[in-house]
């Protein structure tokens, strides 16, 4: 058709074309639209680092090649060399006339088409959804939130220790765990948490993180809820309750501060206000349990709120959407009731019905993006709080050695990355914040 620009070295990418203007080059994507009037084509090409609108004369190619362009559907997969031209009028700026052009391949009937798609539709088709701008900027807000939490981390002397996915027992309560056969000698889960295994390196190195993938067996169908999710955990030996709290205020500024300096495009692209996100700075209202519960009652009094919550329970979503619509930052639930919460909480020395946990309650009623807390550090108690959470002892007795030789007061907490980046986006659901999410009836692809 012509020359063979695959061939070409001297391509570059769409994110680069502004050290390009006026000179030639070889661009390599996919096309995204197109538009024709007469003797013009306007190819919209993208190739992952962004999308420039081409511009193609009919008396500039050959006649069979303008021909073979104007038949092209979306996705085909293109090359093409022209000159690069800055316009501000262009959207990123740029516009390239094209003199040569190679179709490597012609696509028709491309399922996802500008026109509206249902959820399960584009669900079902999620291999190729991604290739849509708003599913890419998401997941390029991602990327800028996982470097920003390993960069924080990391410069914040803390070594990462992985940690196992299979395990013999359970961290967050035994209801929500994936079993497996393991050999056919025992069952196996996959982790609910690092966060057992954290304790053991946090009193190796101090302060430690895992970052991996975390699974919970959730049976309920909710916006914030998957069965698979990456999961941040920081752990810090010699640290308490309000240390933890510390962290999290500045570990979650570090990550919208830096999401607003690398991703204002892609939030452009979202909608996002970004004026939000600047407001998350330190410090982050902290607030106690009790304090939560009246804010609850008051709201049912004066009728905003339609159920009565009853002190002693954990918080559903329109509790925690209510508490954190009453600030315009995130803020920090503390001293949940023990009864809730998982059997490592320390309590309270002041209350011993209350555990030393935190939430932190994301702003503008993004809900639960971070749990936390102090762990118990006493033997007898980790003892007793096995026999009664009905864990096995003989899958603990590791944990507990944590207890026997060198124990301290430590914390730390976990943070869900697509929580975070949901947030962040301003987005409904957590679904898109991940490129192949599992939930409940969902596997596939
Ligand atoms: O509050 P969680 O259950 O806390 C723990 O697992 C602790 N062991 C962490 C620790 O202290 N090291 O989970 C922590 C966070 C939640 O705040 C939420 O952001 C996320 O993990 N998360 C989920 N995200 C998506 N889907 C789910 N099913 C999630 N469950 C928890
Ligand atoms: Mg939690």
């Amino acid at each position: 058709m012509s020359t063979q620009p695959t061939a070409d070295k001297s391509h570059v990418y769409i994110s680069e074309l502004a050290s390009h203007v006026g000179q030639e080059v070889t661009l390599r994507g996919w096309l995204y639209n197109l538009r024709s009037s007469g003797k013009l084509l306007f190819p919209q090409l993208r190739d992952g680092t962004g999308l420039v609108q081409c511009v193609v004369f009919k008396k500039n190619v050959p006649e069979e090649l303008f021909d073979a362009l104007k038949g092209l559907g979306q996705e085909s997969a293109l090359v093409v060399r022209g000159s690069v031209r800055a316009d501000e009028r262009a959207p990123g700026g740029f516009e390239i006339d094209v003199t040569q052009a190679e179709v490597v391949q012609s696509v028709e009937g491309y399922p996802i088409t500008p026109k509206e798609h249902g959820t399960e539709f584009l669900m079902d088709h999620r291999h190729l959804w991604l290739r849509s701008r708003r599913q890419h900027a998401i997941l390029k807000v991602r990327h800028t939130v996982v470097r920003a939490v390993r960069d924080f981390l990391d410069t914040d002397g803390f070594t990462l220790c992985d940690t196992p996915i299979l395990t013999p027992a359970a961290c967050e309560g035994t209801t929500t765990l994936f079993e497996l056969d393991y050999f056919g000698e025992e069952k196996a889960y996959l982790s609910q948490s690092g966060q057992l295994y954290n304790e053991a390196t946090a009193a190796a190195f101090g302060k430690v993180y895992c970052f991996g993938p975390t699974f919970r067996a959730e049976r309920s169908k909710t916006r914030r809820h998957l069965t698979e999710f990456w999961m941040v955990e920081p752990e810090m030996a010699y640290a308490t309750l309000d240390d933890v709290m510390n962290l999290a205020e500045r570990f979650l500024s570090a990550i919208a501060a830096r999401v607003l300096d690398e991703r204002q495009e892609e939030l452009k692209i979202l909608e996002r206000d970004t004026e939000k996100l600047e407001r998350i700075v330190p410090p982050f209202p902290r607030v106690h349990y009790d304090d939560a519960v009246k804010m609850l009652h008051d709201a049912h009094a004066k009728g905003e709120l339609e159920n009565r919550f009853e002190w002693g329970g954990d918080f559903g979503a329109p509790d925690e959407t209510y508490i954190s619509k009453q600030f315009d930052k995130p803020v920090m639930v503390h001293r949940y009731p023990a009864a809730v919460k998982a059997f490592y909480m320390a309590r309270d020395p002041e209350r011993d019905d209350l555990a030393l946990g935190v939430d932190v309650l994301a702003s503008e009623g993004y809900g639960e993006v971070i749990g936390g807390g102090e762990r118990a550090t006493s033997l007898e108690f980790l003892e007793e709080q096995l026999r009664i959470h009905e864990l096995p002892r003989e899958a603990f007795e590791w944990y507990l050695d944590l207890r026997r030789y060198g124990s301290v007061p430590h914390a730390g907490f976990g943070m869900g990355i697509e929580r975070c980046v949901t947030w962040m986006c301003g987005i409904e659901h957590v679904r898109e914040t991940i490129p192949f999410p599992r939930m409940l009836y969902r596997l596939r692809p």
